[in-house]
């Protein structure tokens, strides 16, 4: 009798832990996402950790045994050492195995147009291969295309999604931006705005000007000449696609997109939000 006894609890002891095993396999992982982020001096990391806090994610913050913790002028000057003698920053040990997680946020700053050269590092030390990857950055004027071009060539066997970025002029934006690239990417519920497609492009008129002046005339890099736009009405004010003509340094002439929203208010100032290159 207490050996049928035994038995029995033995065999209910068994199945309760075949079903609690089944149910943390069944159970969404709190850990499904991570947030990896390499920032210099702070702007990516508030995107990066905005992003861990709505996505109740894993952060990870790349760090380099050699910091850049130079000036700008410095930074410039090291990377491109660093590019003439083809080396790359060594990173410090990290522990990072990609397959514990189902979407990985992968952040960085745009340096010479791309992402920077951490990064490089970083794709060099850790294999990406089967992973779903999402890249945001933050940027002077832009760099978030370019960048995710260079992700997707330099990982083809990886999902490389549509990021999100935003300049570093704007950060306090990033709080709501990222709410609605997560719920527009159905990474979080909740109703996201929907925009009409801008217009075609038109010639400027002087009111154009005047908002491109306004907009962009402050930023410290040449940005080019604005040659028509294209507008759309966004909550509470209209989005300008300027199709500007820029001269590079190899004397080309290149066109890029340059995106300014202007608020119906009369004293706001237009806010240039991005270049597309
Ligand atoms: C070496 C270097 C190169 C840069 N190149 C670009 C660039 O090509 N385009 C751009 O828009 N911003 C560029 N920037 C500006 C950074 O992308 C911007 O300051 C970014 O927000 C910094 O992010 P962090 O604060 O996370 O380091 C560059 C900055 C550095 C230091």
């Amino acid at each position: 009798m207490t050996k049928h006894l035994m038995l029995c609890l033995l065999l209910m002891m068994m199945l309760a832990g075949c079903s609690s095993q089944k149910k943390s396999a069944e159970t969404p992982d709190a850990h499904k996402y991570l947030v990896v982020y390499y920032s210099q001096t702070g702007a990516t990391q508030a995107v990066a950790h905005e992003l861990a806090r709505q996505l109740e994610a894993d952060t990870l913050c790349i760090t380099l045994e050699q910091p850049y913790d130079g000036s700008f002028a410095e930074t410039i000057q090291r990377c491109q050492q660093e590019m003439a003698d083809h080396t790359l920053p060594v990173l410090c040990p990290l522990t990072l195995n990609p397959a514990d997680y189902e979407v990985i946020f992968l952040g960085y700053p745009i340096w010479f147009g791309t992402y920077a050269s951490p990064i490089v590092s970083l794709l060099k030390a850790v294999d990406f291969s089967g992973c779903h990857i999402v890249p945001f950055c933050t940027f002077g004027s832009g760099g978030l295309e370019s960048s995710v071009r260079d992700l997707k060539a330099a990982l083809p066997n990886t999902r490389i999604d549509e990021g999100y970025g935003i300049r570093n002029a704007r950060i306090e934006k990033a709080p709501g931006e990222v709410t609605q690239f997560l719920r527009k990417h159905h990474f979080l519920e909740g109703d996201i705005e929907e925009l009409p497609a801008f217009s075609e492009q038109q010639p400027l008129s002087e009111a154009d000007s005047a908002i491109f002046q306004a907009a962009c005339g402050d930023y410290p890099m040449p940005l080019g000449t604005p040659i028509s736009v294209g507008r759309r009405s966004i909550p509470a004010g209209t989005e300008y696609a300027f199709a500007v003509s820029s001269q590079q340094s190899n004397g080309e002439t290149s066109q890029t997109v340059i995106y300014v929203t202007a608020a119906d208010a009369a004293d706001a100032k237009p806010e240039f939000t991005r270049v597309v290159r």
